[in-house]
């Protein structure tokens, strides 16, 4: 796009490292959901373009569904402490849910999805997550499918923001520092 080229600073992983990444755990969830129907339940909204991707590659029976979150606390600093802005229109007794998500950072907001959702009744619940850095988590959560382990550095695009722009970006780059500095 036309006046992003400044802020950024490098890409990390291109569009096409991503969709090969996507085909992998895209066979690898039919195979594990083979013969079952799986609900993914998207987090808005940097799931949207991962889910998107994913849904797509998918040869199961899949349903979709969408949570938005907000995490109380200051600014960029997730806490914790989760509130459900918009709550899943599916009932999860007896399903099969399977969670996207773009990036785990520091694990909260997951690690608090999944005990919540773990007490509606679910049959199973995992997670699919496109992004996810290690050196970041306060919390370890037990991820089954991870796209990409990615250093600690402020990522946007593929869905990710920095104060919600860059999300439409097809690839994943690191944001030039003097975009985040003032
Ligand atoms: C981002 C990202 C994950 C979460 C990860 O969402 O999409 O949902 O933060 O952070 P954590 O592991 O430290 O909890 P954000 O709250 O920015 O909302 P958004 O998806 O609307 O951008
Ligand atoms: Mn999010
Ligand atoms: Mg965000």
């Amino acid at each position: 796009a036309a006046d992003m080229g400044d802020d950024l600073e490098r890409v990390l992983l291109t569009e096409e490292q991503l969709g090969v990444r996507l085909d992998e755990m895209a066979a690898q969830i039919d195979a594990d959901y083979a013969g079952k129907s799986v609900l993914l339940v998207g987090v808005l909204k940097g799931a949207v373009m991962v889910m998107a991707d994913l849904a797509r590659r998918l040869h199961c029976q899949v349903d979709m569904d969408w949570m938005a979150v907000s995490s109380y606390g200051s600014g960029t600093k997730s806490s914790g402490v989760v509130r459900i802005l918009k709550d899943l229109d599916a009932d999860l007794h007896g399903r099969h849910v399977l969670i996207v998500e773009d990036i785990i950072d520091s694990g909260l907001t997951l690690s608090w999805l999944l005990s919540n959702l773990r007490s509606r009744g679910p049959e199973s619940v995992e997670i699919a997550t496109m992004l996810r850095k290690p050196d970041a988590a306060k919390v370890e959560v037990d991820v089954r499918y991870v796209g990409f382990e990615i250093p600690n550095e402020f990522v946007v695009g593929f869905g990710l923001d920095y104060g919600e722009r860059y999300r439409n970006l097809p690839f994943v780059g690191t944001l030039a520092p003097h975009v985040y500095s003032h």
